[in-house]
């Protein structure tokens, strides 16, 4: 069967969903029964399917396993009440990743692909969103180079391809944060604002490093001075001051333009804070803790939403939180997942309407 775009489609035959159950599902360990697959060739994209989950064949030479020539995105799916499926924000996404795109010298994937492509890979596995609270479908479309060829070059062929994870919360308990000073994770001119799968590669190390210590995650700092915060872990991070909600600034180009944080940034300022996109240093987050208004620390993010951090290590010094008095990134939460599970009116514009 084609449809409209030239998107093929090819359905399973049986839905794996038969012989699973939805409830407390780890993130990022089930896959529903299709995906979607594109292929740049010649300078054009095209064999746009939706076909049943499956296996890919590489050759072992695959530029993108040698050179990292490989880009994602992450998105969720949601049902509200009346069984009615959106997905969050997912233009924003779009945009994102062909910023992405471009700092990897790889083509753009037309938005008819990415969206409408989605858009009917979901439709068609809508029955694997889950509609539990702190559960959803987590999408993620990633691109990646795909000739046989292991000179270092940009490749002449790339893979897009969609695949869909019905989901849980992604840490589920409050976190214990270790503020890096070694290893870092972006300088200016590099690719901390793009979704590069390297990214990820490159952060195993300082965050095994920390697990050891008994953390969860590394709050990253700069290249130079190990001073200016950056990311916490896979997280944006936002900080609780006084009256005002600070997170770090994207100007040097190293952090990720997370959605949520834009989210996060809207919602908090309805809920009366001044929010500041601002360059803070580690210093002054240890000040404000001296002087006892340092009073929230989370992070942001699509797989996290919204993630408590219970305490922060920077070298001997300590800040410990007692989350259960916190009053802003919980209502924060709520605000964001009410919107998402459509129990109040979406009046962003969010929600697109599988
Ligand atoms: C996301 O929040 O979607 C991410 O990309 C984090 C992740 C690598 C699980």
């Amino acid at each position: 069967m084609t449809a409209a775009l030239d998107i093929t489609v090819t359905k399973v035959e049986r839905s794996k969903l038969n012989e699973m159950t939805l409830e407390n599902i780890p993130f990022g360990k089930y896959y529903t029964d299709h995906m979607l697959e594109a292929d740049f060739e010649n300078g054009e994209w095209k064999n746009v399917e939706i076909k049943p989950y499956q296996p890919l064949l590489l050759e072992p030479s695959t530029a993108a396993i040698h050179y990292g020539q490989a880009i994602f995105e992450g998105i969720k799916a949601y049902k509200n009440a009346d069984g009615e499926a959106f997905i969050f924000r997912p233009q924003d996404n779009y945009r994102r990743f062909n910023i992405s795109a471009q700092r990897m010298q790889m083509p753009e994937v037309p938005e008819e692909i990415f969206m409408e492509g989605m858009r009917m890979l979901i439709d068609l596995d809508k029955n694997w969103i889950p509609n539990m609270q702190d559960h959803s479908l987590y999408i993620r479309p990633f691109m990646f180079s795909s000739d046989p060829v292991i000179g270092v070059k940009p490749s002449d062929s790339y893979k897009f391809m969609i695949i869909l994870s019905p989901t849980g919360p992604y840490y589920s308990v409050p976190m214990r944060i270790y503020v890096e000073e070694k290893y870092t994770r972006a300088a200016p001119g590099g690719v901390g604002y793009a979704k590069a799968a390297g990214n990820y590669g490159a952060s195993m190390l300082a965050t095994a490093e920390a697990k050891k210590l008994g953390y969860d995650q590394v709050l990253w700092t700069d290249a130079f001075e190990h001073r200016y915060l950056q990311e916490a872990g896979t997280m944006n991070v936002f900080f609780i001051i006084g009256n005002k909600a600070i997170t770090p600034s994207l100007e040097d180009g190293t952090i990720l333009e997370g959605v949520t944080r834009d989210s996060a940034m809207t919602i908090l300022k309805e809920m009366g804070f001044e929010v500041s996109e601002a360059k803070i240093t580690i210093d002054d987050l240890i000040d404000a803790h001296k002087a006892g208004i340092l009073y929230e620390v989370f992070g942001t993010g699509t797989a996290a939403t919204i993630s408590l951090i219970k305490e922060l290590r920077y070298k001997d010094y300590v800040m410990q939180f007692d989350v259960d008095q916190w009053r802003t990134a919980p209502e924060l939460k709520a605000r964001l997942n009410d919107i998402r599970y459509g129990a109040v009116p979406d009046t962003h514009g969010w929600m697109y309407k599988i």
